[in-house]
């Protein structure tokens, strides 16, 4: 009795650890490979952007090999070009909610219980939010003064979560693992737990990137494949090294 109990928490772990991986892999590689695919592009195209950076990156890493958390927190302008790239390039495009009220909207009652779908790359480019949508300007987040609603930029999710995770539910104590799982999401939040993770990583790939080269962008457009993930269908860069 007890090897058999103590086996099945063995499983239950085994199956609910390797989920959570999954979604841990899953979800950290793609996202933040084809956001860092989209502005290296953005840098290599927009050659005053690139020139600003160079001279934070000389200033902050300058020859050094390493990367320290330090110097992270020093480099303040890539941070706003990573925020403006995802704003205009969201690897996430659209999220999905549960409406736990009605909703009218326009005149139009849309009921609770309905599925609805966040479209967050229109959301990121509302002409009536954002001034020159199109354009990828990094200056609009310097000197924030101007309080915005923290719904107009959300390229990590925001809200609830609406129904639980589809772990596989079997028996026994399994069971009790699902129940308890959709306990506790179904009122907590539901955003982005590697967000912090990925704005680091991306910045000391770039940070090294750029430390060592020039770039120049190929093309001067480049078509999105508009998947669950929003990636670039190719993108060129010239890479020259810096003196
Ligand atoms: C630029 C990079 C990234 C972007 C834009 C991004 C975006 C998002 C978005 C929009 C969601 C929410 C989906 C929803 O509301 O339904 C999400 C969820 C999630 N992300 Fe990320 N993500 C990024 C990187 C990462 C990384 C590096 C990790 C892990 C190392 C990660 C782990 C997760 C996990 C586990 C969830 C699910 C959270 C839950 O179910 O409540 N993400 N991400």
């Amino acid at each position: 009795m007890k090897v058999s109990l103590s086996l099945s928490f063995f499983l239950v772990c085994l199956l609910f650890s390797s989920g959570l991986t999954n979604a841990l892999l899953m979800l950290g590689h793609d996202t933040t490979s084809a956001s860092m695919a989209w502005t290296l592009w953005l840098i290599a195209t927009y050659h005053k952007v690139q020139a600003t950076l160079h001279e934070e990156i000389d200033h902050v890493l300058g020859e050094g090999k390493e990367v320290t958390s330090e110097m992270l927190s020093e480099l303040k302008y890539l941070d706003i070009v990573l925020k403006e790239s995802l704003r205009v390039y969201p690897s996430v495009p659209f999220v999905q909610r549960e409406l736990t009220e009605d909703v009218v909207l326009d005149g139009v009652t849309i009921p609770a219980g309905t599925m609805v779908e966040v479209n967050i790359n229109i959301l990121h480019r509302n002409p009536k939010y954002w001034e020159d949508p199109e354009e990828f300007k990094p200056e609009r987040w310097e000197n924030e003064t101007e309080e915005k609603d923290p719904y107009l930029y959300i390229p990590f999710s925001a809200g609830y979560e609406a129904s639980p995770p589809p772990f596989p539910a079997a028996s026994g104590c399994f069971m009790i693992f699902f129940f308890l799982s959709f306990f506790f999401l179904k009122f907590s939040p539901r955003n982005c737990i590697g967000q912090k993770f990925a704005q680091n990583e991306e910045k000391v790939i770039i940070s090294k990137i750029l430390q060592k080269f020039t770039m120049t962008a190929v093309d001067k457009h480049v078509p999105a494949i508009p998947e669950l993930i929003l990636r670039p269908e190719a993108v060129k860069i010239i890479f020259k090294r810096r003196n």
